[in-house]
């Protein structure tokens, strides 16, 4: 059944959503006629992924709005709420999505971890607090989609401060997914997005055509789109670095159980 929040006209704001990930996120959304806000640092795309949305939007108007903003920056954020509510009336839709991941160590150099914790983790808290309160105030079912990463479960060597930052992020989400639960009549559900390898300007490293085994960043926003109306609170996209099956629905990693795969919808 289709999520209530993802009807035609309804709004989804998607960080990052210049590329990969969020740019087929918000090609998805376009497509079932949604209006679509995407925020991205990388403003020299925005208008190449607008007019990408344009060309899949029904009819081939697509209601899409683009926003230049840094994450890392709470003001930014703000700003963009009242934008979005400014030309769309509110927002049902808040994918937390943009991320970056150069290389990190732990003995430094100390500013690679500052970036990578004020975009990842920062950016996901500050895109929470800026929309959060007034997608509540709305009164109506709504998202909040928080993209996460196997790395910040099973904390794989290599890039320690990325793996900090995105188990901030499944921290974060779970927290908000209580807190929102605990709000009477709220129908708005909070989701850990956990993609697998999937093959987009993050992870091509020079490679011009995706490797055996990644996905695309459009089959992984459509395994997202049917896990979440599936009524999912992680949704844990396999592929070949899974080191064994996965139990749809507990988060099952080399070390065991970790925590349950709860049903995150109280429509
Ligand atoms: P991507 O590089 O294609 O997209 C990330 C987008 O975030 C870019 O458009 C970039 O300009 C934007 N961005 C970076 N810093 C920003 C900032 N400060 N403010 C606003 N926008 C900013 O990469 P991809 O793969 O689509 O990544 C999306 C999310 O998925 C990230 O959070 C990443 O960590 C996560 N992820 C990706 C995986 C993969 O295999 N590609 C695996 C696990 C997680």
């Amino acid at each position: 059944m289709p999520h209530p929040a993802m009807s035609p006209n309804n709004v989804a704001v998607i960080t990052g959503g210049a590329s990969g990930i969020g740019l087929a996120a918000a090609t998805r959304f376009t497509a079932i006629g949604m209006r679509v806000c995407i925020a991205d640092i990388g403003a020299d795309r925005l208008a190449e992924a607008a007019a990408q949305l344009a060309s899949v939007a029904k009819g081939g108007a697509a209601d899409v709005m683009t926003a230049s903003v840094d994450v890392s920056r709470f003001d930014d954020l703000a700003n963009l709420e009242a934008a979005v509510q400014k030309r769309f009336g509110g927002t049902d839709i808040l994918m937390n999505n943009a991320g970056i991941g150069p290389d990190s160590n732990s003995f430094g150099p100390l500013e690679n971890w500052q970036r990578i914790l004020a975009v990842n983790l920062w950016g996901v808290i500050h895109g929470t607090q800026a929309f959060a309160p007034h997608m509540v105030e709305r009164g109506r079912p709504g998202l909040i989609i928080n993209t996460g990463s196997k790395q910040g479960i099973t904390t794989p060597p290599g890039n320690p401060a990325y793996n900090v930052s995105k188990a901030g992020v499944k921290a974060q989400t779970e927290a908000l997914q209580h807190e929102l639960r605990n709000i009477p009549g709220c129908g708005i559900t909070a989701h850990l997005m956990i993609p697998g390898h999937v093959f987009t300007a993050l992870t091509a490293r020079g490679r011009t055509e995706k490797p055996p085994g990644a996905w695309t960043a459009e089959q992984t926003v459509d395994f997202m789109i049917a896990r979440i109306e599936a009524g999912d609170f992680y949704i844990l996209c396999p592929d070949n670095d899974v080191p064994r099956p996965l139990d749809e629905r507990r988060m099952l990693w080399a070390a065991g159980d970790i925590v349950e795969n709860r049903p995150a919808l109280s429509r």
